[in-house]
């Protein structure tokens, strides 16, 4: 690899369980700054998806040997050449049988003769079938042949039992196949020097002492794209409403409880913001008559008077001279209509939209969202959501740079707290 060029490195999936961790893996490498080019097996079709791995690597993924079309583009030999690395994560032991006996049935196999790059692989499988010993057999003649082999860990494994068979996590791998990070082989992180302020989790709502009103964000959304941020560079504070995880490292953060606290905690420190991402599911009401004492069930029926909160995302998107604002719709229906809706009555340069209810959005590792802007839009399939974040902040990046050039932002009268 020369030293101003970027890592090129072969992904091949073959078919484990442990395939549904690629997209992280993928996502990792391309923070290291590689460019990673996906192989994947007819079995690992089974595990992960071709349009989840095209949208984190942003290459078509290859799958067949016979494809002319790909073969046109980047014929195997080619892609052979092309690689840095061959990276198997994770490696059945189907292929490490193919490899070591030097058959080349698919285009994984055949790329792995053609290639003069090193070649590294991740096992995964059955405890008992990694001390099989036709399984070490091969491990040791690829060993011999100068394979790395990248573990496997010892551990829990998914058909319940334990033992050594685990694939590495994606950071241990990327760790062990990339070099540190040289600022001129990928170009300056893209929100270097940026302020970025994040809004996650939900805020709640008390009606009396021992109760409140709230929702079912987990602040897992909002916590990747801040944990995303800072890798991007920048200077972060998260503003979070109560939520059960920890924290990301290297942010700033001020936790709140209401709409109202989140609202002021927001003005406190927005002066220097570049970029304003509002991911919290803040509520829309609070109890316009907060009781001293806890509520006694008396009545048969109770009436709780609501009253709007200040809405906090509209609140900065119309700040004179204000960061550039990006908001989230979660609906339940009607995803594109109610998020134009919103980038347009909130005076946003952005707005992610998600699917929520019957077990999408909230409390969930996963997400899928569709992100509108005034010019154009892009879908992001069902991933991660660390991964999710990592592709988020890569296209907020891009669009602020653009809004710097092209600023056409409407100046709307700012909006006041209401209590
Ligand atoms: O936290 P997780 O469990 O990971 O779940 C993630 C998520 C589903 C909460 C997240 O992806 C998401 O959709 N967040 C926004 C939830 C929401 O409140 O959506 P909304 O459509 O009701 O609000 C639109 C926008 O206005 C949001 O950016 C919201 O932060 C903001 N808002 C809303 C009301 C208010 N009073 N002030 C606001 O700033």
């Amino acid at each position: 690899m020369s030293c101003m060029s970027r890592q090129k490195i072969i992904l091949g999936i073959t078919g484990g369980i442990a395939a549904y961790k690629t997209p992280e893996l993928i996502r990792r490498l391309k923070d290291r700054g590689a460019d990673v080019q996906v192989v994947l097996t007819r079995s690992a079709r089974e595990f992960v998806t071709e349009t989840t791995l095209q949208a984190v690597s942003g290459l078509p993924v290859r799958t067949n040997l016979w494809d002319k079309e790909a073969e046109a583009a980047m014929g195997h030999i080619e892609l052979a050449r092309w690689a840095d690395l061959v990276l198997i994560a994770p490696a059945t032991a189907e292929i490490m049988a193919r490899l070591a006996s030097g058959a080349a049935p698919d285009l994984l196999t055949t790329l792995c003769l053609a290639t003069g790059a090193p070649i590294a692989i991740a096992p995964a499988m059955n405890h008992v079938m990694w001390s099989n010993p036709a399984v070490q057999e091969n491990r040791q003649k690829l060993a011999d042949r100068g394979f790395r082999i990248l573990g496997p860990a010892d551990g829990d494994q998914a058909c319940g039992e334990s033992g050594p068979g685990r694939m590495l996590e994606p950071d241990d791998i990327v760790k062990a196949v990339t070099a540190p990070i040289a600022v001129a082989e990928v170009g300056p992180a893209p929100l270097a020097g940026k302020n970025v302020m994040i809004t996650a989790g939900p805020t709640i709502e008390p009606i009396d002492p021992v109760r409140f009103i709230s929702n079912r964000s987990s602040g897992k959304m909002g916590y990747a794209l801040a944990a995303s941020a800072r890798d991007a560079g920048a200077s972060v504070i998260l503003i979070s409403g109560p939520a059960n995880i920890p924290l990301p490292d290297g942010v700033d953060s001020i936790s709140v409880e209401s709409a109202r606290e989140m609202f002021a905690a927001v003005h406190a420190n927005i002066d220097d913001v570049d970029i304003f991402v509002g991911a919290a599911a803040v509520g829309d009401y609070h109890a316009a008559d907060v009781k001293p004492e806890k509520i006694k069930k008396s009545h048969e029926n109770l009436s709780i008077t609501l009253v709007k909160n200040p809405d906090i995302l509209s609140s900065v998107a119309r700040l004179k001279d204000g960061p550039f604002t990006v908001g989230f719709a979660a609906e339940t229906e009607n995803l594109h209509e109610h998020a134009f809706g919103k980038l347009e009555n909130k005076n946003l340069d952005m707005i992610v939209a998600n699917l929520v209810g019957k077990g999408r959005g909230f409390d969930k590792d996963d997400n899928a969202v569709e992100v509108f802007w005034h010019e154009g839009e892009r879908a992001f399939p069902l991933m991660n959501k660390k991964t999710l974040a990592g592709e988020l902040v890569t296209l907020i990046a891009e669009r602020y740079q653009v809004s710097l050039q092209t600023d056409t932002k409407t100046e709307l009268p700012s909006i006041a707290v209401r209590d």
